[in-house]
């Protein structure tokens, strides 16, 4: 059977584990070949070796220009073209952290991951893909973008910032065949949803779990979201399946972002009753 992704080359950064790694799979899957950008060496080598020749791996810090340059250029000499940038690498920061405490580290490293990356890599992928009959970008934002919160600050700015570059690229690209879209996941089972960096090995699963389930009250299908989940989203946006879509921002949340969870409606009609009864 024909791969929704027969015959294209993708770039796929953060794709050492989590929810880049399931894109990764999912993308080789579909008929792609795929380079693999990360930092996590050991990880992103064994998933190539599994992959075999459709899968390559080159270490890039994303947050640096000369090495977004360098990873555009070695995909197109290893694999002869490029049609597809995945912008996928993120960092959170520190959740735990108050903004009055933060230093300012912090705000400067996820900005560079999560915002200046994407920018980099659109930047030179675009190049690319405007002389070579165009292409797609896609980047991983996030539904914490779409609201306000405790935390993570420098996070949801960043995020939200994808999401704006990507409603001007779409415009400015538009014309030489690229098509630019964002995904959203909401909560989803991934290392970074233990929400703090650096966790030993042997505690993130449990970490994971507690995490998962103080997020799952705030989504609708009571269901917290799996990589796989977005990476069948990021197949269709990176295929010809969605040749007339750009500019959006496509939400894998559960429902997370449909509206308020809580029964208001009801908690009101038990607090009016409550108040009837009393003035009687
Ligand atoms: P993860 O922590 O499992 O994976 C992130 C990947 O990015 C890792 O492989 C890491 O090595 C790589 N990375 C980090 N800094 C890098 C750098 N400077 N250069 C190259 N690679 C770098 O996290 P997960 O959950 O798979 O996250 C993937 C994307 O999804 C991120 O952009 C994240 O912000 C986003 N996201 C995740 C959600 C979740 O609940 N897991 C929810 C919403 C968005």
């Amino acid at each position: 059977m024909a791969g929704q992704l027969d015959g294209k080359v993708a770039i796929i950064t953060g794709g050492a584990q989590g929810i880049g790694a399931a894109c990764v799979q999912k993308f080789v899957e579909q008929g792609a070949r795929v380079v693999i950008a990360d930092i996590l060496d050991q990880a992103a080598k064994e998933l190539t070796q599994n992959l075999g020749s459709a899968a390559y791996y080159r270490r890039t810090d994303v947050s640096k220009a000369g090495e977004m340059e360098a990873l555009v250029d070695e995909t197109v000499a290893h694999f002869g073209q490029l049609d597809i940038l995945f912008s996928n690498a993120g960092v959170m920061g520190e959740p735990q952290g108050n903004f009055l405490d933060e230093d300012f580290s912090t705000f400067e490293r996820t900005i560079a991951v999560d915002l200046l990356g994407p920018m980099l890599g659109a930047r030179f992928a675009g190049a690319y893909m405007a002389n070579n009959g165009g292409g797609c970008i896609l980047t991983t934002a996030s539904t914490s973008a779409l609201y306000g919160g405790y935390g993570i600050v420098p996070y949801r700015a960043a995020k939200a910032g994808v999401i704006g570059m990507t409603r001007s690229l779409a415009i400015e690209l538009g014309p030489h065949g690229i098509r630019v879209n964002t995904i959203s996941p909401g909560p989803t089972k991934t290392a970074m949803s233990a929400a703090m960096d650096n966790v030993p090995e042997e505690q993130l699963a449990a970490l994971m779990d507690v995490s998962m389930e103080c997020m799952r009250g705030r989504m609708p299908l009571g269901r917290i979201g799996l990589p796989e989940d977005i990476a069948n989203a990021a197949v269709f946006l990176a295929s010809d399946l969605a040749a007339q879509i750009t500019g959006i921002d496509l939400r894998i949340d559960g429902g997370e972002t449909a509206g308020n969870v809580e029964n208001t409606l009801a908690k009101m009609q038990a607090g009016f009753a409550t108040a009837l009864q009393n003035k009687q």
